[in-house]
């Protein structure tokens, strides 16, 4: 994995701008995500964290600026050392737990094909849907699709594993059982984006980008963030709306 790192760098975003015809999404933003550890994006609906995500993947192209991911800029030619897990899940809903793994195995270059299955049949256990590896995704519940949406990201066993809002509607003992596994992954050498809007994943991160309007206003680890607002005691939630107010003081 180390050999696509460069410097210690997983993804450096420099004056990038990224517009939907007159919509300014990305709006010069700049961004360093250090390699092996888990970077959370936050910030409100509509900040652009999504479109980020998207631009690092390769699927969309900045209009200005420059994006290196592992070292490279981004291309589809990449697409072996990212995991991708889109916001709006890309499941095949007919398709067995087993067949939609299996699919993302075989677009992301598993050849052989035992070991194919064998990293198949592992995944499904790791993400706890083995009993129901079988049933069409269409008939599991929202978390059960997060989970065999979390699979087909990581069965390829990228560097890179960009996850848009991996948490959105699972439940408390699974938040936790998806966290230990993110913290295991960073262990490993892999490096994490994962947007959210939630505190409690915010603070599992190692270091946060805080997203408002297609610019990261604020980096750093969750302790950083929180005694720039200058009270001991703050809150992450607090530290948010520190630099969001700053930022609106500062547009006038
Ligand atoms: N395909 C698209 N066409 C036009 N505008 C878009 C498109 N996708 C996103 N946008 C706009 O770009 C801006 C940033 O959207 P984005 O989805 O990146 O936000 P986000 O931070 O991921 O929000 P959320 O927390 O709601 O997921 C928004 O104003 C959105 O309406
Ligand atoms: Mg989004």
């Amino acid at each position: 994995m180390a050999q696509n790192i460069t410097n210690g760098v997983a993804v450096k975003a420099d004056k990038v701008s990224f517009h939907f015809k007159k919509l300014r999404a990305i709006d010069e933003l700049s961004l360093v995500v250090p390699a092996g550890i888990s970077f959370g994006l936050l910030g409100p609906n509509g900040a652009g964290k999504t479109t980020l995500i998207r631009l690092i993947t390769g699927l969309l192209k900045p209009k200005s600026g420059g994006i290196d991911v592992l070292g490279q800029p981004p291309s589809r030619k990449n697409a072996r050392l990212i995991g991708y897990m889109p916001q709006l899940h890309s499941l095949y809903a007919e398709l067995s737990v087993m067949q939609n793994v299996s699919f993302f195995a075989k677009i992301y270059g598993l050849k052989n094909s035992k070991q194919r299955q064998q990293r198949v049949e592992e995944v499904t256990k790791l993400v706890n849907l083995w009993g129901r590896r079988n049933d069409s995704v269409m008939n599991l519940s929202g978390g059960m699709k997060q989970r065999a949406s979390l699979a087909c990201a990581i069965v390829h066993n990228p560097p890179l594993l960009l996850l848009d809002e991996p948490t959105v509607g699972l439940d408390p003992e699974l938040r936790v059982t998806f966290w230990d596994y993110f913290t295991s992954l960073t262990q490993e050498g892999t490096t994490l984006i994962i947007s959210s809007h939630t505190m409690d994943d915010a603070a599992h991160c190692d270091r946060l980008g805080f997203m408002r309007q297609g610019k990261v206003i604020a980096q750093g680890t969750p302790t950083e963030l929180k005694e720039a607002t200058g009270q001991p005691e703050a809150s992450l939630e607090e530290a948010f709306l520190h630099f969001i107010h700053r930022e609106e003081g500062s547009d006038g």
